[in-house]
């Protein structure tokens, strides 16, 4: 007999296979997750769940899971899953670290270029039939290069956002609870405190987990530090930055542009006040959306499935003292 499990949505063919391999799934197969009520009646029987970012996997599922042993999410970031309670169930959880750093890199390197030269307005520009000729004062952005970059979390992503910055001949600050001397030397950026952080930087990135901590870690009082001409880049997680406080920000001219791959709620409503503005581009969370790394990340969800589910370590637990002898 195979392991019931559910996943949540199609992944990708060879991730499918190798879930089918090894187990009894039911697989989710709409466009959009599986509503609430669906997520908890498909759980009853299941060892193994196989979540996507926006599965919420809290106390409630889990009660309603009694033979879950592990909770494989396909993503790096694991805020919709309660750790904490897995844990105290020894339930194990897996995430999908690495094989995402590099192409969320380019895609926030993509977008802080598209928003320091206005490329997604010079388009609409284009398309509404507006370009009338060459003009010297036409949709004059900011230069990159020689730029201050803020990355504000430098785990591999920050890192690796750091690295492209180095090739721009960009100035590189970082703030993070951490700090990583070895990144200092070898790319020449310098570990600065969060204030002077967002008053020196043209432009800052925003690499850090949604915590606690970290919620509406930039806000108004955020936006007040930074340079009037500051460009702002979110490829993290939402709920980091207050939306409301970064459309008055916008708006006002506190800051000069924003460029968004994620947003609070996600979808954001298309009545929200961010999106009556020009100077900032939202688009739909798919800084890792490559079709390599889709591919790659849903092969680690399904290893960290099967492992759990056979009682090993799986290759990229989160909660891995689950499974350590005690
Ligand atoms: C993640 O993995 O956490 C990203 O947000 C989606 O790839």
């Amino acid at each position: 007999m195979k392991p019931k499990v559910y996943v949540t949505r199609l992944l990708p063919k060879p991730a499918m296979d190798r879930i089918l391999s090894f187990c009894d799934a039911k697989v989710w197969d709409g466009e959009l997750p599986p509503p609430r009520d669906a997520l908890i009646q498909n759980v009853a029987e299941i060892e193994g769940l196989l979540s996507l970012l926006t599965d919420k996997v809290d106390a409630e599922l889990m009660n309603r899971a009694p033979k879950l042993k592990v909770i494989s999410n396909c993503a790096v970031g694991f805020d919709n899953i309660d750790v904490q309670e897995a844990t105290r169930r020894r339930i194990i959880v897996g995430n999908t670290p690495g094989v995402l750093t590099d192409t969320t890199a380019d895609f926030a390197f993509a977008l802080l270029m598209a928003a320091g030269r206005r490329v997604v307005e010079g388009d609409k520009v284009v398309r509404a039939g507006k370009w009338k000729t060459w003009g010297p004062m036409i949709l004059l952005g900011q230069d990159i290069h020689g730029a201050t970059l803020g990355i504000i979390g430098f785990g591999r992503i920050g890192y690796a956002v750091a690295k492209r910055a180095k090739g721009f001949g960009m100035k590189i600050l970082y703030a993070d609870v951490l700090r990583n001397k070895q990144a200092e030397t070898e790319l020449e950026i310098e570990y600065v405190e969060m204030n002077r952080l967002l008053a020196e930087s043209d432009f800052i990135t925003i690499h850090t987990n949604l915590t606690p901590e970290t919620h509406h870690l930039i806000g108004q009082e955020q936006f007040e530090k930074m340079k009037r001409t500051a460009v702002l880049v979110n490829t993290s997680r939402g709920p980091i930055v207050d939306n409301v406080a970064l459309a008055d920000a916008l708006r006002s001219g506190k800051i000069a542009y924003a460029a968004l791959d994620v947003t609070e709620p996600e979808p954001i409503p298309t009545n929200h006040p961010l999106l009556t503005l020009d100077n900032v581009i939202v688009v739909p969370h798919i800084a890792s959306a490559s079709v390599a790394t889709r591919t790659k990340m849903a092969l680690m969800a399904a290893d960290n499935l099967i492992a759990g589910l056979k009682g090993e370590m799986p290759p990229t637990p989160v909660n891995p003292e689950v499974l350590k002898k005690k």
